[in-house]
């Protein structure tokens, strides 16, 4: 049997800057716990305490998530952990600009399909969320042409500087970007053509809250279309550094449903979440598309190490042999994508579509 406790009800004083007094609460004969709680304050030996011994702790702001007891350290209220994935998204904005253009080439397709699935046309009001540098916002702005309107959010300030950027340099008047999370999203109600977001849903604090949020935005009738990542063994392009990353620098397993990129490849839990969230018609499609880039084996070796903060970190907290034959190995992983005088890795997603 599972069972709800709601923190914030049982404390008295949960204020964000104090610590919380927690009551013992018995839990006996419940197989799992279910603890909400909006603040910060609520400890993780606390949240282990209060599921007992062997039992599952979730520890959130209102998602659904349950880990075991056992892995206490891994147990991160929701906010804060989407406010650690924002700010490294931030923090990498200087490199995704440096490599905007290659990353714009290699994901280009994935823009297509969404804008197609999406209905996006000429005139269309789009609203493109988790936009990060600007994309597909960008593409979609050439789409909707001047009678149009895009506007691109993220909640990463460094990354929305970078969207700016570029459309001013391309003196783009029908695109706009606004810093801000799926969760607010500052808009009437009722007010897009079409509601999109290009790797995205997976780092959703809460997924089904968030697509609820882009379904009040949307207007009746109108679709809305998600691209997440299909399983990591059906894509070199992550797998081929991965695998041999994790080698070289394990990692603990990660808890189920964490925010990460492959949080949807297992077919159908997307569409369910839309589903659940309120969305009619759902409809999931596997889409195949290549990956490529116009780089050497070594330049697109540097673009990937460039690509995430963790990714960073881990490569360089390896001793230098280590990092040196880790590299040599990713290289030779590589070397079987060479295409012509660049590289191209096949590549599965799945395609989450819905109207309100
Ligand atoms: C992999 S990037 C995708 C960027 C871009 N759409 C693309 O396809 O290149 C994921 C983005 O999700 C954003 N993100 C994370 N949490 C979010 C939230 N709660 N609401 C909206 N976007 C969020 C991050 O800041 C990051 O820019």
């Amino acid at each position: 049997m599972a069972s709800t406790l709601d923190v914030n009800k049982t404390t008295l004083a949960s204020s964000a800057n104090r610590s919380v007094e927690i009551p013992r609460v018995s839990t006996t004969g419940l197989t799992a716990t279910r603890i909400f709680s909006s603040t910060t304050m609520l400890s993780i030996r606390d949240a282990v305490r209060m599921a007992g011994s062997g039992r599952c702790v979730a520890l959130s702001d209102g998602g659904d998530q349950l880990w075991p007891a056992s892995h206490p350290r891994r147990i991160m209220p929701r906010q804060r952990q989407n406010a650690q994935v924002v700010s490294s998204a931030s923090n990498s904005a200087p490199i995704w600009e440096k490599h905007r253009e290659i990353i714009r080439e290699m994901f280009g397709p994935v823009s297509e399909a969404l804008i197609e699935d999406a209905g996006v046309i000429s005139g269309s009001s789009v609203l493109d969320v988790a936009t990060g540098h600007g994309e597909p916002a960008l593409r979609i702005a050439e789409v909707v042409g001047p009678t149009g309107e895009v506007v691109g959010v993220d909640p990463a300030v460094g990354l929305i500087e970078v969207a700016r950027r570029v459309a001013a340099q391309r003196l783009l008047k029908n695109v706009r970007f606004e810093v801000a999370g799926v969760d607010s999203l500052p808009f009437p109600d009722d007010h897009f053509d079409a509601v999109i977001s290009r790797f995205g849903v997976m780092f959703f604090p809460s997924p089904v809250n968030g697509i609820r949020e882009m379904l009040r935005v949307l207007k009746p009738g109108r679709p809305m279309s998600f691209a997440v990542w299909h399983y990591l063994d059906n894509n070199p392009f992550h797998y081929c550094l991965a695998r041999i990353v994790d080698r070289f620098s394990p990692q603990p397993e990660l808890p189920p449903d964490v925010p990460n990129p492959f949080r949807f490849a297992t077919p159908g839990k997307l569409r369910s979440i839309v589903g659940e969230a309120g969305a009619r018609d759902v409809s999931e499609r596997l889409f195949r598309f290549s990956i490529n880039a116009p780089l050497t084996v070594e330049d697109f070796w540097n673009l990937r190490c460039d690509w995430a903060e963790k990714l960073r970190q881990r490569l360089a907290a390896l001793p230098t042999e280590a990092f040196i034959e880790l590299k040599k190995e990713v290289l030779d992983a590589f070397r079987s994508y060479v295409k012509g005088s660049g590289v191209s890795f096949p590549a599965e997603l799945l395609i989450v579509s819905g109207k309100k």
